[in-house]
């Protein structure tokens, strides 16, 4: 009988319990041995491993965050941490292992592999930051911050305020972009173009002037000093500014249907490519299809933005 582990790292993603559950499922029906690792890397670096059945994943494909609790583990960076975690594995003669997460997570399953053990990566991160694939959490994360805007969108109306509102994204500014055009912003800062101060400057003063009561500036974390931003903007335009900084509520919540069936998908071909005794591969979404991609392809590969999508928000909010 195979045995399979399963376990979520790096930053929690809505949609992750379903990947969960795809996982267990599909493995039972295939006549394997399931095993949760709680705690991510770190779980497995300290023999947090039991078994899982069907009943161990009811009632969980709705729940957002992960049942198998998560870490960004330094522990496991280390040769020591991973020759720690491959003898907590073996010890059970487990040779196969499911990693649900980010870009972390997904390097921390090549390295492992490299010690003979089958990993197999689903990526799952609201920064939608992976190469060649759609993340599981990501849209919530944009549905979230997307109501988040629709709110503040009122009351910058009835104020006739600028609204500065920073979403999360790491290094990659995937959520901004999409929040940022379905909330029909003015302005849209993201990581991989520069910003243009002037320009957002000009598209406020321009909006007041035609009688515009708002203006909204959607801004990917890091980008600019945010209440450095604020003050320009407010010493520049002379308008009343405010800032919102959405954070860890993109994080949580109950999964959208497209990120639970991505997740059931994806889980599911993972357990696919265990049984074909597949490894170090990444499960892929493009245009509705899923499949397997080495995970050497993934880990060192930096995703481009939309440039289309930025040129469409653009044009839309002139
Ligand atoms: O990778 C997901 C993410 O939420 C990023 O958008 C953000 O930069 C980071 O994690 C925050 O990490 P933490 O929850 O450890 O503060």
């Amino acid at each position: 009988m195979k045995k399979l582990a399963v376990l979520t790292s790096g930053g929690d993603a809505p949609g992750m319990n379903a990947a969960i559950r795809a996982v267990v499922r599909s493995a039972i029906y295939y006549g394997m041995e399931v095993f949760g690792v709680q705690h991510g890397y770190e779980g497995l670096i300290n023999g947090n491993i039991h078994p899982m059945s069907l009943g161990s994943v009811a009632d969980i494909i709705h729940r957002g965050g992960t049942i198998l609790q998560t870490s960004r583990s330094r522990g496991f960076m280390t040769d020591e941490g991973r020759q720690r975690a491959l003898n907590n594995l073996k010890q059970q003669d487990i040779e196969n292992l499911i990693v649900i997460g980010g870009k972390g997570t997904l390097t921390g399953a090549f390295a492992f592999s490299h010690l003979g053990i089958r990993a197999i990566g689903i990526p799952a991160t609201i920064d939608n930051d992976i190469v060649f694939t759609r993340s599981i959490g990501f849209d919530t994360a944009v549905n979230t911050a997307l109501e988040a805007i629709n709110r503040i969108r009122d009351t910058a109306t009835s104020h006739g305020r600028v609204f500065i509102i920073e979403v999360m994204g790491k290094d990659c500014g995937e959520i901004a972009l999409a929040a940022g055009v379905a909330g029909g912003a003015e302005s849209i800062l993201i990581p991989e173009i520069a910003p243009d101060f002037e320009q957002i400057v000009t598209k406020i003063n321009n909006g007041m002037k035609r009688g515009k009561l708002h203006s909204i500036i959607v801004v990917a974390e890091g980008v600019y000093p945010i209440m450095e931003l604020k003050a320009n903007l407010q010493q520049a335009t002379n308008q009343d500014t405010r800032v919102t900084i959405l954070g860890h509520v993109q994080r949580g919540g109950t999964p959208t249907a497209a990120d639970r069936i991505l997740a059931s998908w994806m889980g599911k071909e993972a357990v696919e490519c265990i049984n074909k005794n597949m490894e170090n591969m990444m499960i892929a979404e493009n245009q509705g299809q899923i499949y397997p991609i080495p995970l050497a392809e993934v880990i060192y590969g930096k995703k481009s933005p939309e440039i289309s999508m930025f040129a469409l928000a653009r044009m839309l909010s002139i």
